[in-house]
């Protein structure tokens, strides 16, 4: 029986074909409300709602590492010390932040479950390493068939990727937990988070690390999604590239907080400003066409209000080069105003949460 949340480290082995969850109480909560997930390709996130009807979320890194057989032994100084692993096949695994802060430490590359917004096709690890994360953020079901409203990425307009399979083992994973599971756009949970005050109107975009989605609403109903497969990490390679320098460290000076897109201090921060502004300007073109091609689209009688969501959208100075860039763009709609979410990494699976508790 699989009680790991919560739970520093277990021997996956001896359970790996039979996760079988308890019904009822498990979590403590004793009211079915659902939980929202976020399955992104840098972050996995969980929301659940508190006793006070608050969300609570939690975050790890959506990445693993792998601990060479020499160190086996040393699962007991890693339950001590609080790091999360699994050992799995025989074979152990560190997951979520403590995998990203070993690998770094000790100069490895972690291993990653998804790229550009999907499964990553030639990770093997993939789907049994996801798995554990998401089993350690959701917990055990508050009662039996509790819903989980996951999000999916909307088809891309750049990469023929597979929606089918990505959702139908992502459903099968949590299905496997004990939860039904929900599929949500991701584009689509981000108006749920912020343009309620907007009847849900308007136009959601969550800037991620693997894409950018896309959700243009009208009254909550999606009317156009679409994603690149292009974001954060598209960023950090290609600056990488032009720089020589490892992708990992252009990731820290992205995410350090001195960084500002309008004020760049040096030839790596121009180059990451480069790349950011192309990225806006491609996300707003094909905004563009995909607004001209398509049918049954709504006209919009006042200006629609944008909101950016997301951890590419964290960067400062995000908000000025997005309405700079889009001033530069012919939009077939009036735009109101562009805003950053109120807390942009949460914003998906807070939406995802909504989604839930609406059901
Ligand atoms: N403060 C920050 N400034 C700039 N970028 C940041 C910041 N914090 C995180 N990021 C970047 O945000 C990206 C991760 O964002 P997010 O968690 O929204 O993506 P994801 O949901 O995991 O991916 P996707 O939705 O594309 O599958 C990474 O590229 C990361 O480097
Ligand atoms: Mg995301």
């Amino acid at each position: 029986m699989s009680r790991n949340s919560g739970r520093v480290g277990y021997d996956a082995d001896k359970e790996i074909d039979a996760i079988v969850v308890p019904e009822g109480n498990g979590d403590g909560s004793g009211v079915m409300t659902g939980k929202g997930l976020d399955v992104g390709t840098a972050n996995l996130l969980s929301a659940v709602h508190n006793h006070s009807g608050n969300p609570t979320v939690k975050r790890e890194r959506n990445m693993f590492l792998e601990i060479p057989s020499e160190f086996q032994k040393n699962k007991k100084m890693l339950t001590q010390l609080n790091v999360p692993y699994v050992s799995y096949r025989e074979r152990l695994f560190v997951l979520g932040d403590a995998a990203f802060n070993l690998a770094n430490m000790f100069g490895k590359d972690v291993r990653r479950p998804m790229s550009d917004g999907f499964l990553h096709p030639q990770e093997k690890e993939a789907i049994p390493m996801l798995r554990f994360i998401v089993e350690r953020l959701l917990g055990q079901p508050a009662a039996k068939d509790e819903p989980v409203f996951f999000c999916v990425p909307a088809a891309s307009i750049d990469v023929q990727n597979d929606i089918i399979y990505h959702q139908g083992v992502i459903e099968g994973l949590l299905k496997k937990l004990g939860y039904t599971p929900h599929a949500i756009n991701e584009g689509h949970a981000v108006v749920y988070s912020e343009l309620a005050e907007e009847d849900f109107t308007g136009i959601g975009i969550s800037c991620g690390g693997g894409m950018f989605n896309v959700c243009v609403s009208y009254k909550s109903i999606p009317a156009v999604t679409f994603s690149v497969c292009r974001g954060g990490d598209w960023i950090d390679q290609h600056v990488a590239k032009v720089m020589g320098v490892p992708p990992t460290r252009v990731t820290d000076m992205k995410e350090a907080p001195g960084l500002d897109l309008n004020q760049p201090r040096s030839r790596e921060e121009e180059a990451i400003v480069l790349y950011y502004r192309n990225l806006i300007e491609y996300v707003l073109k094909n905004l563009a066409h995909r607004f001209a091609m398509a049918q049954d689209v709504p006209r919009f009688s006042d200006p629609v209000q944008i909101v950016v969501a997301g951890g590419s959208s964290m960067v400062g100075g995000f908000v000025d080069v997005f309405a700079e860039e889009m001033s530069k763009v012919e939009l077939p709609l009036q735009v109101a105003g562009v805003r950053l979410a109120e807390e942009p990494l949460t914003s998906v699976v807070r939406g995802c949460l909504i989604a839930a508790s609406m059901e």
